[in-house]
């Protein structure tokens, strides 16, 4: 089986991360799964940005939770990678699984601060039913084992992935906690890891895998998903 090649923030080397651009240019070179980041808005919107601030890739400032989304769907998001890319925007994550439903993708949504008081567990367990894909499932991961418990204890039928380094470490919390994925450093990532999780049901994604002589490397080990910000560079390889 060859692993799923995952797109990390969308195309992210030659566009900018986690926009829609990024994204839409994922699925142009044939993409099938995309990674994301989310944090939530002053009024509790899913947004799809890397970091917890606005500073490094848009021309914002401040905390991302500080800003509504209206005020946030205003910033530039593509400037800072390149002045071509002026005026693409941080979309709401309604956007991002819209297109993704439109071309039949999947996304790992990766909750990157689960805020309980601005983080509504119920709403993006409905939106990522109202925007399913016909072949697959959309995903969460998260370093924040206990935002995944959350989402289990609120839809149990949402694939999970606990995000980190420590391999056996995760591997033993995903089976404490049932969940089917770990998404490991590839450094941390190796064939015994492999069978062993393997040997219990568990898959392993590997992030973030940018050169086609590693991409085959793990790809020959039998990985289930390997994530990349290269995308159409590693479909090839
Ligand atoms: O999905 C794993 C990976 O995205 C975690 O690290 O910092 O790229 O979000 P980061
Ligand atoms: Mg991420």
């Amino acid at each position: 089986m060859q692993p799923t090649p995952e797109a990390h923030r969308g195309y992210s080397a030659r566009f900018p991360e986690n926009t829609l651009l990024a994204f839409q240019q994922a699925i142009a070179v044939g993409a099938k799964s995309m990674e994301l980041d989310i944090h939530p808005s002053a009024d509790g919107e899913f947004m799809v940005i890397h970091d917890a601030r606005l500073e490094r890739t848009t021309n914002g400032k401040g905390e991302v939770a500080k800003h509504s989304a209206a005020e946030l769907a205003k910033l530039d998001a593509g400037s800072w990678k390149n002045p071509a890319f002026a005026g693409e925007r941080i979309p709401a994550l309604e956007q991002v699984l819209a297109l993704s439903q439109q071309n039949n993708v999947y996304c790992n949504i990766e909750i990157k601060s689960f805020t309980a008081e601005l983080f509504d567990v119920k709403r993006l367990v409905a939106l990522l039913h109202k925007y399913a894909p016909k072949d697959a499932k959309h995903m969460l991961s998260s370093f924040d084992v206990q935002a995944l418990l959350q989402v289990k204890q609120y839809d149990s039928n949402i694939p999970l992935a606990i995000i980190g380094g420590d391999g056996y470490g995760m591997l033993a919390q995903a089976l404490e906690h049932q969940i089917p994925w770990i998404h490991c450093h590839y450094s941390r990532v190796n064939h015994d890891l492999l069978l062993a999780a393997h040997a219990k049901g568990i898959r392993i994604n590997a992030w973030t895998v940018n050169q086609p002589s590693l991409y085959r490397h793990y790809a020959r080990m039998g990985l289930d998903k390997i994530c990349t910000d290269y995308i159409a560079e590693m479909i090839p390889a």
